[in-house]
């Protein structure tokens, strides 16, 4: 065993045994060894060890935290060379393209969310994959009005929303970047001219979808080479991935909104065999990526800043953690059946309001501030006072400018996406949530990339009892997320940056990693692996094979339908203290590297 694992476990003696059983018993997916990413530096190298330990890493200055350890390589180039998080951001997302193509990529979009250090401010970017405008609400419904089989929906052009992360580099670099533009594109330009060794989750994920890869040339080519799928430390190269960067980096974004790769993706999207697409040219050139106001919520005296709509994540967190503010969690601790009814419940109510409430703000009228009213809060968490699991739950009534009508939604998100968090040396913070949607997006692939298939994010179904549905699809319309990038802020101070991928599930993970540090004293290694319980509707979500399994029955007896799953989250966590602590989930393949 080596000598840095074995102290590791050592400490952990002194952990709470909850914490300390989530890095010791937490299985990976897949195993991962330094040797499947071929050469990593000595401090990557180190980093993966130490996250498997279960202690997080330190550093002074900088940090940043990805889903592959290539990819935060990449940004750990650009921080010690002085770079700012928007620009490690830069190089991060284009080697995540690259080595993690199935979660995010220039075909996908993004939220960003920004502390940055000179003015206290916190902003939040909006690069979400958009409707095309010959998009209608019964985009995803047969003939007969009936919603579509999710996959049937999903592969194939239909899918496809005009993609916003390219603008969104562009957009970053230009508010807050330091280094050149087009040297952000060096890392992930030679590695997929030179090639790298494809990962043991990549070979995995490619093994387990033969049929989705298969059904489009381009894809089956890159991904199933000669009909086989890729192996765990293959060299891989991506010669079109290359040549689409050296446009970026040239041009900028609009070597990408315009000319020939945007005319390649409308093709491709326009030519899916068996279910074209409707994106145009017109919806390329006409993207924008637009700030919006964040979405700050208060906890144990601490100010959570998230995205607000068109993503329900900083409100559903918001609305959950409010929910539960009376409530002495810190007493109850980890263990105790009583803080998972409390976090169970309370989840669940907020996802009926998100159900019933959260789309995109430029098309409905969203009660943001109604939801997130003290007031409205307080009545929420008093619906908790009870010994069992609620026996129902529903969306209630908060204060509203707008009078409306709205049905529940029912739209289906499953685990899929990518989290960055990167803190640079003049102490900006950046947290971004990353996706193409489902594992591989819309399984079509053009220009070295792969294309989202976000706009199955929408509820399939326009209306339901008679009313509208306000996630139902819209012409120019962006889809209803569930993505939470995190920044806490105590005193004005960023004191943490979390988010996670996940689909629904993201807003369990990222609130249950915030109440594991602030109230459960985790630090945010132990944060990010501590075991999952997540409610949202349904059964209460226990992680497989892990500890948390010993509170299925307590939670069976309060009444709940009790579903032991796999839970693969990816929660990558930076805290500010005195020094810089990095967290990276032990269920995926990233590390935290920081000098
Ligand atoms: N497609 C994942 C999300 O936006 O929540």
């Amino acid at each position: 065993m080596p000598m840095v694992r074995t102290l590791a476990l050592f400490l952990a003696s002194a952990l709470p045994a909850f914490a300390q059983q989530a890095s010791d018993t937490l299985a990976p997916e897949a195993p991962t060894a330094p040797a499947a990413f071929g050469s990593l530096s000595p401090a990557a190298a180190a980093a993966m060890e130490t996250r498997d330990s279960g202690r997080p890493v330190e550093a002074e200055d900088w940090m940043v935290v990805a889903a592959n350890p290539l990819a935060v390589e990449a940004g750990a180039e650009i921080l010690r060379s002085g770079g700012s998080a928007a620009d490690a951001m830069v190089a991060v997302q284009t080697v995540l393209g690259l080595v993690e193509p199935q979660s995010s990529g220039l075909g996908g979009g993004a939220f960003l969310v920004w502390f940055d250090a000179a003015t206290g401010a916190v902003t939040t970017l909006d690069a979400r994959e958009t409707a095309p405008r010959a998009a209608t609400p019964r985009l995803f419904q047969t003939p007969e009005g009936e919603p579509l089989e999710f996959l049937d929906a999903v592969v194939g052009g239909r899918s496809v929303g005009t993609p916003g992360t390219p603008l969104l580099l562009e957009e970053a670099h230009r508010r807050w970047g330091r280094s050149g533009w087009s040297d952000l594109f060096d890392p992930a330009i030679r590695l997929a001219e030179e090639g790298f060794a494809v990962s043991p989750r990549l070979a995995g994920l490619v093994a387990e979808d033969p049929e989705g890869l298969s059904r489009f040339p381009a894809t089956a080519a890159y991904f199933l080479p000669e009909g086989q799928p890729l192996k765990a430390g293959a060299l891989l190269k991506n010669p079109d991935y290359a040549e689409t960067l050296r446009r970026l980096a040239a041009e900028g974004a609009d070597a990408f909104y315009r000319g020939p790769i945007a005319e390649e993706i409308v093709a491709t999207v326009r030519g899916a065999e068996g279910n074209p697409g409707v994106l145009a040219l017109e919806d390329l050139a006409a993207y924008r990526v637009v700030e919006r106001p964040p979405v700050c919520a208060d906890y144990r005296g601490a100010e959570i800043c998230g995205m607000g709509p068109p993503s329900s994540g900083a409100l559903t967190v918001g609305l959950i953690l409010g929910a539960l503010e009376p409530y002495d969690l810190a007493a109850l601790g980890p263990e105790n059946a009583e803080s998972w009814r409390l976090i169970g419940d309370a989840t669940r109510l907020a996802f009926a309001d998100r159900g019933r409430y959260m789309a995109d703000r430029d098309f409905v009228p969203v009660p943001v501030e109604g939801l997130l009213d003290p007031a409205y809060l307080a009545a929420r968490a008093e619906l908790l006072r009870g010994d069992d699991a609620l026996p129902e739950v529903a969306a209630g009534t908060p204060e509203w400018d707008h009078a409306g009508l709205l049905a529940p939604d029912e739209s289906l998100e499953l685990p899929s996406t990518s989290h960055i968090s990167i803190v640079d040396a003049a102490g900006n913070v950046l947290s971004m949530t990353t996706t193409i949607e489902n594992g591989f997006g819309s399984r079509l692939m053009t220009n070295g990339f792969l294309l989202n298939n976000e706009l199955t994010d929408f509820s399939f179904r326009t209306h339901a009892e008679g009313w509208p549905i306000a996630n139902r699809v819209e012409p120019g319309k962006r889809p209803r997320s569930s993505m939470a990038p995190t920044i806490v802020l105590r005193d004005g101070k960023p004191v943490l940056a979390v988010g996670s991928p996940g689909g629904s599930t993201i807003i369990g993970y990222v609130a249950q990693a915030l109440i594991a540090h602030l109230d459960w004293g985790m630090d945010v290694q132990q944060a990010v692996a501590m075991p999952h319980l997540v409610n949202t509707f349904g059964p209460f979500q226990i992680e497989a094979g892990t500890r948390a399994e010993a509170l299925s029955q307590p939670l069976a007896d309060l009444g709940y339908d009790v579903k032991p799953v796999d839970l693969t989250s990816g929660l990558h966590a930076i805290s500010l203290g005195e020094r810089l602590q990095g967290g990276a989930d032990p269920r995926r393949e990233g590390i935290a590297l920081g000098e």
